[in-house]
């Protein structure tokens, strides 16, 4: 690692402890009036906004030291359940949105009850018995990332429906995301995958997308030897295909 990546990469770290400090603060403001003081409405809405916040920076953090440790060829395989990771990454993208259903799913037991949770927000699951129960042994730190950044953009580009199936076939799992979204024209099918690469035109779009998420996912794939698969078209929505070896 040169000098300067080295900087960098402390930096990033260092980030870490200053933004917990925010998020601590916040929380207490919010969830111990008792010693705090009562707040308002208005204060109580500012307050969760802060700490959704906190949490994308926290996450964006993570994953540049993940891609850090990536490149440098850093592998953390532990064992961990297919149901566990699709519940985790679920819980994060709901907690930047509708934090009551984050709690739903992560106190909700069994898969079915998960498909009712979900279903009224336009989530579908489809996984068979056997993959939902399988215990993988992978980085687990990588898959999720890479599972959340391509939910995350579903979420973002769907027209109403994210789809999430998996299933484990031979010594590899497979996972599928899938949105009905407008779609990416194949002359973007490359291009999406380099860095910076976005096609947000308006500012606040320009401000929520980075263009590093793929490019990202493509860095972890190799990592694992994984690799991936758009099948999109104009209009008709998109579906990433993610194939690990186990
Ligand atoms: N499911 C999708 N449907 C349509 N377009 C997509 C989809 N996923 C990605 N794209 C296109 O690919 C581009 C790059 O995606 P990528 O995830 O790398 O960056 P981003 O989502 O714009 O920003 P971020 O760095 O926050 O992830 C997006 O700006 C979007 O144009
Ligand atoms: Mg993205």
């Amino acid at each position: 690692m040169s000098d300067r990546t080295i900087k960098t990469e402390i930096l990033i770290h260092d980030l870490k402890v200053p933004i917990s400090v925010i998020d601590a603060g916040a929380k207490s403001l919010l969830n111990r009036r008792e010693s705090y003081g009562p707040l308002t409405q208005k204060q109580e809405k500012v307050l969760r906004r802060i700490i959704r916040n906190t949490l994308t920076t926290q996450r964006l953090v993570n994953d540049m030291l993940e891609l850090g440790r990536s490149r440098e060829g850093v592998v953390n395989k532990i064992n961990f359940s297919v149901s566990s990771l699709i519940r985790e990454v679920l819980v994060e993208i709901f907690d930047l949105s509708d934090y009551r259903v984050s709690e739903s799913i992560r106190k909700v037991e069994g898969y079915k009850h998960l498909l009712q949770v979900v279903d009224p927000h336009g989530v579908t699951l489809s996984f068979d018995s056997k993959t939902w129960e399988a215990v993988v042994y992978l980085d687990a730190a990588k898959v999720k990332q890479i599972l959340r950044n391509l939910v995350t953009n579903a979420f973002k580009h769907r027209s109403s429906a994210v789809g999430i199936s998996g299933k484990i076939e031979g010594k590899e799992l497979k996972l599928s995301i899938k949105d009905d979204g407008k779609g990416i024209p194949p002359c973007d099918h490359k291009k999406i995958f380099e860095t910076y690469f976005t096609t947000g035109s308006s500012i606040e779009s320009a401000i929520k997308s980075h263009g590093l998420g793929l490019a990202g996912v493509m860095v972890l794939l190799k990592d694992m030897q994984g690799h991936l698969k758009l099948e999109s078209d104009d209009g008709k929505g998109a579906e990433f295909k993610v194939t690990i070896p186990l």
